[in-house]
Order: structure tokens, then C-alpha cells, then sequence
């Protein structure tokens, strides 16, 4: 993601020499494709592991690896250009994956696809937006990689004016998973270790990414309303006879993601301008034992009494659950910080 945003919002590329470079890694991979004969390229088991089975087939999957190969080997200053045009393409077009919001596989498997002609055109396309808003270069943007409950230390403090965002639902989503297949590809996930560490960094909203040494139930200790949920997911677990290790964790991720988004906004408020405005999208959700969990409302509970103001609570839009076919609210939590 990190790598995406930042390549998204550099407007300084020199495009002529990139389109020649392209035609030249174009030319290339096409070439060490046509002449590659045995073994086709793959995974190792490791990599094979940390994927959703059947992520991408044979064929694709050789074709990007060799693509991948020429861009590396080229070590190019506009490689991580391709690299996000390459992580758009092969997800989207030469993978089995869909996205209906959740990723998942599809039943028809793409055996084959142009790999290098997508790639190519994702980058032709990307040089046409940064040929469209050359008016916009010189605005300035700058993308943090950073667990936004800790890593604070490079924005100054008294500089925010406005946050606006929309930090993970206690859905039981494992966020990680829809960006698995091209950080796999890219190398930025090679290990377990890697993706648990990358897990370690993120907000707790699923049973999955749960560790022992999670602490930040601590910032909402004092908070009735989490604490009281916490409970009624726990006492219900055990009346319904529920005895997996995942639905034995459920009573915690909701104390660890409000207790996250509580360490988030006391994280924050030092780097507030006096009179910042903060805007959260949030969404109700009923993932434990068809609880409610009212997660805007909690939020702005929880934002009240880290001395933020509650302006509003703004409705998005409106869900049905999958399982209780309930409708579920999506909401803006709109907050302001007075020193
Ligand atoms: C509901 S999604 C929002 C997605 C975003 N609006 C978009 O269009 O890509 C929540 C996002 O928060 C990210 N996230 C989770 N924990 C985080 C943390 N501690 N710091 C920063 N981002 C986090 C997840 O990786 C996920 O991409």
C-alpha cells in the first residue's frame, strides 16, 4: 500500500525516457517468455503457503514472475511504477481472485493471460494521469508507512488540521488477505514471520491476528460499555457451548480494537492543530454471536472522554447482515480537538 500511494502521489517522472525503457522490458519479458523452454517459474512452498490456494495459475504466475525478473534486473528509478502497475494487473486480471467486497477464489480458473500487454497498458495509463495532472505537481503529499496507534514520531506536532479515515470494523476481516497475492509476489511478504509481523502492526479486528503480548485493552480498562459488550460475547460463547480457540477470542478482539482506537486518538492529539476536525467511517457489525456492536457510538464514547467534542454522528449508508439480514448502519463519527 505503502509503496502504491507513494509511487501514486510523485508527479516528477521523466516520461520520455520511461516509455522507452517500457518498450525495453516489454520487449524483453515477451522475448524470455517465448524462448523459455522447461520447469515453468512458481512459488516456492514457503510463498505457496501464505497465499489463498489457487490465488493465480501456472501460466499467469510464470509470465509475472519473469516480468517481475526483467523489472528487478533493469533496477530502474521508476521501479516501483511498474511495480504498481504490475501488483494492479495481475491481481485484477490475470489472477482467480474476485473481490465481492471479501477475496475470495473463483470457481473458473484464468489458465492463461497477456501478462506483459496488461502490465504495459497499466503503465501507459498511469503516465496518462501524470501527463492529466501535472497542474497539481507541486502540491505536496507525503505517505507514512506506520502503525497509526504508535508511529506518530515523523508528523510534527501542532500540524493536523484534519483526519479523515476509516480505520478497520470488528468484522473478523483479516485485512491482510486482499493484498496477499502481490505482496507475496512482490517480496514484501516471504515468511510467516513477515505477515505476522506485518499482522503485528495493524489494528486488532479479527480472531485471527490475536497475540499474547496484545495490550492495548488497557486504554479502554475505565470504558463500561466495551467492558459490559465483552462480557455478553463471552457469556454468550459459553451458553451456546462454543468452544473453538477462534470464538475463545472474540470477547478480546473487541477489547483490543476499541482499546486500539483509544491508544490511536490519545497517540494523535498532541499532533492536533487547536480545532482540528476528525472524521471516522465506521460500521456496526454483529460478526460474535450476533451481538450488536454499536461501533460508531463506542467511538464517540470512547473520543468523549479522551477530551475530544463530538459533533455528529453522521449515517453513510445502510447494510444488510449477512446472517441476521438486520440492517446494519455505516456511519461518520465527525469529532473536533480543543486544546
Ligand atoms: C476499512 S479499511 C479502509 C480502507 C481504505 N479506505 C481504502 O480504501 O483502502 C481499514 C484499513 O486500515 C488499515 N489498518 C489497520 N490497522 C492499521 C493501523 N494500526 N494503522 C494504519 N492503518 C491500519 C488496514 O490495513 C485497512 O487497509
Amino acid at each position: 500500500m505503502h509503496m502504491c500511494a507513494s509511487t501514486k502521489v510523485d508527479w516528477n517522472v521523466e516520461i520520455d525516457s520511461l516509455l522507452e525503457e517500457l518498450d525495453h522490458i516489454t520487449a524483453l519479458s515477451i522475448t524470455k517468455i517465448k524462448n523459455h523452454k522447461g520447469k515453468l517459474y512458481g512459488f516456492s512452498e514457503d510463498k505457496q503457503k501464505l497465499l489463498i490456494k489457487n490465488s493465480i495459475s501456472p501460466l499467469p504466475l510464470h509470465k509475472a514472475l519473469i516480468l517481475l525478473e526483467t523489472i528487478d534486473d533493469f533496477k530502474s528509478s521508476f521501479e516501483n511504477l511498474y511495480k504498481t502497475a504490475f501488483a494492479k494487473q495481475v491481481v485484477l486480471n490475470c489472477s482467480n481472485l474476485k473481490f465481492n467486497p471479501e477475496v475470495s477464489v473463483s470457481r473458473i480458473k484464468k489458465t492463461d493471460a497477456d501478462v506483459v500487454g496488461l502490465w504495459k497498458e497499466q503503465v501507459l495509463e498511469i503516465v496518462g494521469d501524470i501527463k492529466y495532472y501535472q497542474k497539481y505537481k507541486d502540491v505536496y503529499s507525503k505517505v507514512i508507512l506506520g502503525d497509526s496507534r504508535q508511529e506518530l514520531s515523523q508528523i510534527k506536532d501542532d500540524s493536523i488540521d484534519a483526519v479523515i479515515t476509516s480505520p478497520p470494523y470488528p468484522n473478523e476481516k483479516d485485512y491482510t488477505r486482499a493484498t496477499r497475492l502481490e505482496s507475496v509476489l512482490l517480496g514484501f511478504i516471504n515468511t510467516s514471520e513477515d505477515l505476522r509481523a506485518i499482522k503485528k502492526t495493524l489494528l486488532r479486528s479479527n480472531s485471527k491476528g490475536i497475540y499474547k503480548d496484545d495490550d492495548d485493552l488497557k486504554w479502554i480498562k475505565e470504558n463500561q460499555t466495551v467492558n459490559q459488550l465483552a462480557e455478553e460475547i463471552e457469556r454468550t460463547r459459553m451458553a451456546l457451548h462454543k468452544t473453538s480457540g477462534f470464538e475463545k477470542l472474540y470477547y478480546k478482539v473487541v477489547l483490543q480494537y476499541f482499546g486500539g482506537l483509544a491508544k490511536h486518538l490519545n497517540s494523535l492529539k498532541p499532533k492536533l492543530k487547536n480545532g482540528a476536525k476528525l472524521a471516522y467511517v465506521v460500521g456496526d457489525q454483529c460478526s460474535y454471536f450476533r451481538i450488536p456492536i454499536r461501533t460508531g457510538h463506542i467511538l464517540a464514547e470512547i473520543a468523549n472522554a479522551l477530551g475530544y467534542k463530538v459533533l455528529r454522528i453522521d449515517l453513510f449508508r445502510t447494510r444488510l447482515a449477512t446472517a441476521t439480514k438486520e440492517k446494519i448502519n455505516e456511519e461518520v463519527v465527525i469529532l473536533e480537538y480543543r486544546k
